[in-house]
């Protein structure tokens, strides 16, 4: 979602922000703005669309001595929430003096009283949004120190917010803060940028502090001061990113998405190595922070998570049942803390993103901890909030993922999962002998999907049978089933075709009236427990005129029979062979977008991170 970018140094602002910017745009948005503090005045350039509208805007708007001389400056980039993306609700906003500028993120939920206040004082706002209204009070919180006008503001707001604040009467400092939202410090050399997301930084530097909650920094060239919001100082230690900025460049990769899928191989031996013990027939998972026979007390795990991730929970479910033995369940993160969930000490929480900042899993983790459940997270972006709020938890070591729709994620995700779901297994009934097979067969995944990848040709010419359909159905059951919501998932994300999956078995209960002359219905028909009845299912829909693309297994000459075309993968494991089956639809999708000329990376109306409720 909306992105947040500062610099202040020695080198050109303007430059600097926009590539930063640039950098973010994987996360969405649909309006930018940069301000300029140029000889103790503060310039603001916004556009709609696109962070090249906003480049192109401010070279005509500002001279190239001024473009050039510049440097300090806060960028953003906007996902609309309150009020439709115009450039008067583009970041950054000023205060009443128009001396303050403001970037923020997150949400500043009583922003309607504070408004009322403000402008019972005098205050005109230009905008609608919550931002502006922050904006303006911390210009009437100023009373001549901009970090205790900062600290003083955001002591009124309910809510969340990662925000970067510049004034032209203190030109020497950009002020950072945060609650909810991320900020990292990239610590240069007489230089420092800030930002909403560690991408932004990588160009610049590998030294970053994180902000914690309520954290709010005084960030100037050469240094980095934090204190809390009562104003006492804090430490906070610098970290090294570790990353390297190739790994957000597309590497000669049409697209991101293209570039993710390829990278999965690499990703899921990352994932992972070192994580398996093949003698014991178990797994190493230090992260999870407990003992064998602290998990053999569990009773039960609860997985929550949105969107992709939430499909990559349905898949662990099957998994802690089936190798486990332990009652699994599946809560969608933004229903639970609503629903008052039953939890005690024996339950363990599981809370599954890519991105470790989506707001919905972020407040099921504290509500999981508010009643004392067993937390952990599983989560990709190292130092992210999910991460950090939980304490414990395992990383999936997938590295940077930018294209909006989740490849790699959800296949290390999966992965780690059938490691866990190991882990525990082998504390209660899983014999060391199924163990060690299926230990082995986890290790063969990043070989199985190398092997789906080879089949990208194949897998491009089927999609061009697909690239005139409106609607798609995708079937599949037990743990093919989440299969199915993930590859429905895929396509409408980034072809915009309206896709649906359902349980094999319950197509008949509704979806099947909708079926017709050449309905593409997508077969997750692997050779897996169940398959026969999926395979009765897909003469349902053939004799209803359905054209039938399955999923199935190499050699599967009986699947093979009940399909117009199909796409095989190899055999493994049923929980396994989740992994390799979700690749071919990943490809699948991949091509029937490219095909229909769609903006694969950044969809329309969609967010990589999802940071309000
Ligand atoms: C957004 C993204 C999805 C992602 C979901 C959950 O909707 O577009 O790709 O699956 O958020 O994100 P998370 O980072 O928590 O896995």
């Amino acid at each position: 979602m909306c992105g947040i970018v500062g610099y202040i140094g020695k080198a050109n602002a303007a430059s600097i922000l926009i590539s930063g910017l640039k950098r973010l745009e994987y996360r969405g948005y649909d309006s930018a703005g940069m301000a300029l503090l140029d000889d103790e005045r503060i310039l603001i350039t916004k556009s709609t669309g696109k962070v090249s509208n906003l480049s192109e805007k401010a070279r005509t708007n500002w001279s190239p001595e001024l473009f050039q001389r510049a440097t300090t400056g806060i960028a953003h980039t906007r996902w609309a929430t309150h009020g439709p993306p115009t450039e008067a609700n583009a970041h950054p906003h000023l205060d009443q003096s128009g001396e303050i500028a403001l970037v923020h993120n997150g949400i500043v939920e009583n922003y309607r009283a504070l408004r009322s206040r403000l402008e019972g004082k005098g205050h005109h706002f230009y905008s609608e949004t919550d931002t502006e209204v922050l904006a303006h009070l911390i210009g009437d919180c100023d009373k001549g120190d901009l970090f205790q006008a900062v600290c003083d503001a955001l002591h009124q707001v309910e809510g969340t917010f990662g925000i970067a604040v510049l004034s032209s009467r203190e030109p020497d400092r950009i002020i950072a803060a945060r609650r909810g939202s991320p900020i990292v410090i990239g610590v240069g050399d007489g230089e420092a940028i800030i930002a909403s997301d560690a991408s932004a930084i990588l160009a610049h530097t590998q030294r970053v502090m994180y902000l914690d909650d309520n954290d709010i920094a005084n960030v100037t060239m050469d240094s980095v001061e934090i204190r809390d919001l009562n104003n006492v100082p804090v430490t906070r230690e610098i970290a090294e990113l570790g990353l390297d900025a190739s790994a957000t460049e597309k590497g000669g990769f049409a697209h991101f998405m293209l570039k993710e899928i390829h990278e999965q191989p690499e990703a899921l031996t990352n994932a992972i190595r070192g994580r398996l013990d093949l003698q014991l027939g178990s797994s190493v998972l230090a992260g999870m922070g407990t003992s064998q026979r602290e998990l053999a007390e569990l009773s039960r795990v609860v997985m929550v998570g949105c969107g992709t991730s939430l499909h990559a929970a349905m898949v662990g479910e099957y998994a802690f049942e089936d190798i486990a033995d332990i009652n699994a369940e599946v809560q969608q993160a933004a229903e639970f803390r609503y629903r008052n969930p039953i939890l005690g000490n024996r339950d363990f929480v599981i809370a599954i993103s890519q991105s470790g900042e989506t707001a919905d899993t972020l407040a099921a983790v504290k509500e999981a901890n508010q009643k004392g459940a067993f937390v952990m997270s599983l989560v990709n972006v190292v130092g992210s909030t999910i991460a950090r709020e939980t304490g414990r938890g395992v990383y999936l070591h997938a590295g940077p993922e930018i294209s909006v729709a989740s490849t790699k994620a959800f296949t290390c995700q999966v992965s780690v999962l059938l490691m866990m779901a190991l882990k525990l297994g082998r504390g209660r009934r899983y014999s060391r002998e199924e163990g060690m097979k299926l230990a082995r067969e986890i290790e063969s995944i990043p070989e199985l999907v190398a092997r789906v990848i080879g089949k990208n040709d194949l897998i491009a010419d089927i999609a061009e049978g697909y690239t005139k359909d409106e609607h798609a159905f995708y079937i599949g059951r037990g743990p093919m089933y989440p299969v199915a919501l993930e590859g429905a998932l895929k396509l409408k994300e980034i072809s915009y075709i309206h896709a649906e999956g359902y349980h094999a078995a319950e197509l008949k209960h509704g979806p099947i009236a909708l079926l017709q002359e050449g309905t593409p219905v997508i077969a997750v028909a692997c050779d897996v427990p169940g398959k026969d009845k999926t395979l009765g299912n897909i003469e349902e829909c053939r004799a209803r005129g359905a054209r039938i693309l399955g999923i199935i297994t190499e050699g599967d000459d009986e699947a093979a029979e009940v399909m117009d075309e199909f796409i095989s993968i190899p055999r493994t494991h049923p929980l396994v062979a989740t992994i390799p089956a979700v690749v071919a639809l990943q490809i699948f999708s991949y091509h029937v977008a490219r095909l229909r000329g769609c903006e694969i990376d950044q969809p329309r109306n969609l967010a990589k991170s999802v940071t309000v409720e």
